[in-house]
């Protein structure tokens, strides 16, 4: 993590992204304002919330040891460690708030078709997942172990429509996107928080996106290049909409929509 990440400079920023970022009432684009209400202000308790969360909770009291390469930001251990499910649990997944938020925007808009690039332990993967049986999620993991203990989650939880592949993205992610023939929905980019590695995935997803795909980038203040990288996304032509949730960004590409960004407070 960059010395600009700090504990003291991400309370800085947060201060700065609580004061200036909007609830409903500073938004004056219709589509935003309905995706506000709709979505991030909407704190319905979806049937599947809590058999996802109790796995989340017996995944944090799991002291069972894995050897686990280190992909990807992040990386800052030598590969080949050990770690607890524990660890992994408390340490790399979308906490509860942000995975539920990625649910309600699946469901608002409908996507069928989705991806995830990092699926750690399967618990966003399961959110996905979550919101219509008939919908496909492609989830890819680098870490076999990690993959693996996803898997069972996914069992545990009768997730059927998950297709969890393992391998690095820089190897995994072009022959897949070469062989799919529908376009994506719905992009959660959770892996490699490095400038180049989330410029190079976007642009290889791109000619797989349709108009109305949303692709959503976690930990957009996590490093500088994280940063940078959410800063010039949302600045291209392809882009209409961006909505910076402080932890997230969320990209729209509807063509009808005038280009703004929103700062929405979450
Ligand atoms: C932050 S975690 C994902 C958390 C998960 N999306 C969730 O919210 O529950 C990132 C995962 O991406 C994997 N990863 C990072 N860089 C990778 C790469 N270059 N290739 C494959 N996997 C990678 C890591 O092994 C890790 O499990």
């Amino acid at each position: 993590m960059s010395d600009k990440n700090s504990s003291f400079y991400l309370i800085k920023e947060y201060v700065k992204y609580y004061f200036k970022s909007n609830n409903a009432h500073g938004v004056h684009s219709p589509f935003v304002f309905k995706l506000y209400n709709d979505v991030v202000k909407d704190r319905t308790p979806f049937y599947c919330f809590e058999a996802i969360e109790l796995l989340r909770k017996e995944l944090e009291l799991n002291y069972e040891k894995i050897t686990v390469e280190d992909y990807g930001a992040g990386s800052r251990k030598p590969t080949g460690q050990t770690k607890t499910i524990s660890e992994i649990a408390r340490s790399s997944l979308t906490r509860p708030k942000y995975a539920q938020l990625l649910f309600r925007l699946i469901n608002w808009s409908g996507s069928r078709n989705l991806l995830e690039l990092g699926t750690s332990l399967g618990i966003t993967t399961s959110y996905l997942a979550s919101v219509n049986p008939n919908s496909k999620v492609f989830s890819f993991e680098g870490d076999w172990a990690i993959a693996q203990t996803a898997r069972n989650n996914f069992d545990k939880l009768g997730l059927k429509n998950i297709n969890l592949q393992t391998g690095p993205f820089e190897e995994a992610l072009s022959p897949w996107l070469a062989s799919i023939d529908f376009k994506l929905d719905f992009v959660f980019l959770d892996g490699n928080h490095r400038y180049n590695s989330t410029l190079e995935y976007f642009d290889r997803i791109l000619p797989h996106l349709h108009e109305k795909s949303i692709v959503v980038l976690d930990d957009i203040r996590w490093s500088n290049g994280m940063e940078k990288v959410w800063n010039e996304l949302r600045n291209r032509k392809e882009i209409s909409v961006s909505i910076d949730l402080f932890q997230m960004g969320v990209l729209f590409f509807k063509q009808d929509q005038e280009k703004q960004n929103f700062l929405i407070r979450y």
